[in-house]
């Protein structure tokens, strides 16, 4: 993508971005209304469902020919990434945005023919945006992220990791190998958004984010933060990811990612 293009593209997400998450600063305090979708734990609010709307229309209305993938369905049927798609989750982390009315981002990414052009997480209650350009690193609130090129080494890591993977129901991965990397490891993590543990890896402020389940808009704008700043992202057992299907994944700074794959992390089917 042109670099002109991709920076006008740019500002007008980021201002799209901002004001969403002034929309839902604004209305934080009122009553919600909360519905359940694939279990008693899944939520989703009207606050959900009025943010991708406002996505939807301001991308129709501004840029006919592109195309929107977002969790509520509000956009487009998507069976591949030809063209320009905007990937979005309108609210990630909709349980802390329930529970705590904090810890929770507008996560969007722009891919133009497959590739991750432009991503932005906002952290909406803490107004931090991060965001980042292909080709040109990734920013908090403006300011250039360090690259993550420290050489820590495993057992001085912080994981972010969400304990139910360890539940004995749960059979996504070896228990044994978790609980040996989870010893090695300084301490584990779970925030509860999928798109701010992405960011806290850009970041540099954790060293990995493991999952066993996410969808494409949990991580579309996560990815090009995490390469942007230095970071590896693969699936969980070290492949390539695949931006339309649900996937297991890695993101951590380059030094681990090999060894937490190839030493503690076994997937079952
Ligand atoms: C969820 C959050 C959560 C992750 C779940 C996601 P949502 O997204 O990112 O941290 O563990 O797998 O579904 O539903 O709040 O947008
Ligand atoms: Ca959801
Ligand atoms: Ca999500
Ligand atoms: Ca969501």
């Amino acid at each position: 993508m042109d670099k002109q293009l991709r920076q006008e593209l740019f500002e007008q997400a980021q201002e799209w971005m901002l004001e969403a998450g002034e929309r839902i600063r604004e209305k934080i305090d009122d009553p919600r209304s909360i519905e359940t979708k694939s279990n008693p734990n899944d939520l989703v609010t009207e606050m959900d469902r009025n943010t991708e709307q406002f996505f939807a229309e301001k991308i129709k209305e501004t840029y006919p020919d592109h195309l929107l993938f977002g969790e509520e369905g509000l956009g487009d049927e998507i069976e591949d990434l030809a063209g320009t798609v905007w990937i979005v989750d309108p609210i990630d982390g909709t349980m802390n945005f329930v529970h705590q009315k904090r810890n929770f981002a507008i996560s969007v990414g722009i891919y133009v023919e497959g590739e991750g052009e432009i991503g932005f997480i906002y952290d909406v209650m803490d107004d931090i945006l991060y965001s980042a350009k292909k080709g040109e690193g990734a920013k908090k609130n403006g300011k250039d992220l360090p690259q993550l090129n420290a050489e820590r080494p495993l057992h001085e890591s912080i994981l972010a990791f969400n304990t139910t993977w360890l539940l004995p129901e749960n059979p996504h991965v070896d228990h044994q190998g978790m609980q040996k990397l989870i010893k090695h490891l300084r301490s584990t993590r779970s925030y509860g958004s999928a798109a701010l543990e992405l960011a806290y890896v850009a970041e540099g402020i954790i060293d990995g984010y493991l999952t066993m389940s996410l969808m494409p808009w949990d991580i579309a704008a996560g990815i090009i933060l995490i390469k942007e700043a230095g970071g590896t992202v693969a699936r969980a057992d070290g492949k390539d990811l695949d931006m339309l299907t649900k996937t297991t994944l890695l993101a951590s700074r380059a030094n681990i990612h090999e060894e937490i794959i190839s030493e503690y992390v076994t997937l079952k089917k």
